[in-house]
């Protein structure tokens, strides 16, 4: 059956020290509370912190992400990081399609597309994150917003790759803001989502996809979201970069 995930996406914060002190944190928080079996543990900070990170994560129970990767392969593409990049880092995980990408960096679901693509060729496994904005919620459109961005960034992958594929639910007007989705407005979109997905692939394969829930989740709501049969765990922003409250939210099955 399909894994309880919660993933830490720290975004651009922490200092190096901050950084260091933070997976220590983690680690400490770990080596006193055991996280289920079934729960996996991901962090992703920055890019400057990817291998402090996968050093300590070799002597813990926590797997590492990226928050972004390129489109392209590799070659004349300044600044960029690339799927090959963080393969030869032995990465496990890397965010794609974030909200704020889109919004500030103009990402479409056919940048989001070309990146899933990217990852997967090089073994690693693409958290696309969905959501729609506050006007779109307004005007009743979250569904067919969810519904463009997993067909348009998802559907062109085959039964196999699609197994690799973690999908988070974020809608936008909660990410940092403080305001949570519902229980029931998450588990109403996650369902959604897996009927798409049983639609696409077939019922096997889309119980098996971990779909996260992410927006202002915290220790004092996790368990609420949690308990939703379709809500496979957390993507986890602010919160995550206290490690107390990061592994209570890990331990809100
Ligand atoms: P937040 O961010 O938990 O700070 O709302 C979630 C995210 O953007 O992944």
């Amino acid at each position: 059956m399909r894994k309880h995930i919660v993933a830490g996406n720290w975004k651009m914060n922490c200092t190096f020290n901050e950084a260091d002190d933070l997976i220590n944190g983690i680690m400490e928080q770990l080596e006193q509370k055991e996280l289920p079996r079934d729960t996996k543990l991901i962090v992703c900070p920055p890019f400057p912190y990817l291998e402090m990170t996968t050093d300590y994560a070799n002597d813990s129970y926590f797997m590492v992400g990226a928050q972004n990767v390129s489109d392209q392969e590799k070659g004349a593409y300044t600044g960029e990081v690339s799927a090959e990049m963080l393969e030869s880092m032995e990465l496990d995980y890397c965010i794609v399609g974030h909200s704020e990408r889109r919004a500030y960096y103009g990402e479409t679901n056919k940048t989001v597309a070309a990146k899933v693509d990217q990852l997967l060729k090089h073994g690693l496994k693409p958290i696309v994150c969905v959501g729609e904005v506050l006007e779109e919620r307004e005007a009743n459109r979250q569904f067919e917003v969810v519904k463009q961005q997993v067909e348009e960034g998802l559907f062109h992958l085959s039964a196999e790759q699609m197994k690799e594929v973690v999908i988070a639910y974020e809608p936008v007007w909660a990410i940092g803001t403080g305001k949570t989705a519902t229980p029931e407005q998450a588990q109403e979109i996650h369902h959604y989502i897996r009927t798409l997905l049983t639609e696409k692939y077939g019922k096997e394969l889309a119980e098996e996809i971990s779909i996260l829930y992410g927006g202002s989740c915290k220790p004092s709501n996790a368990k609420e979201l949690f308990a939703n049969t379709d809500v496979d765990g957390g993507l986890i922003g602010g919160a995550s970069l206290k490690a107390e409250d990061f592994i209570a939210i890990a331990l809100s099955f």
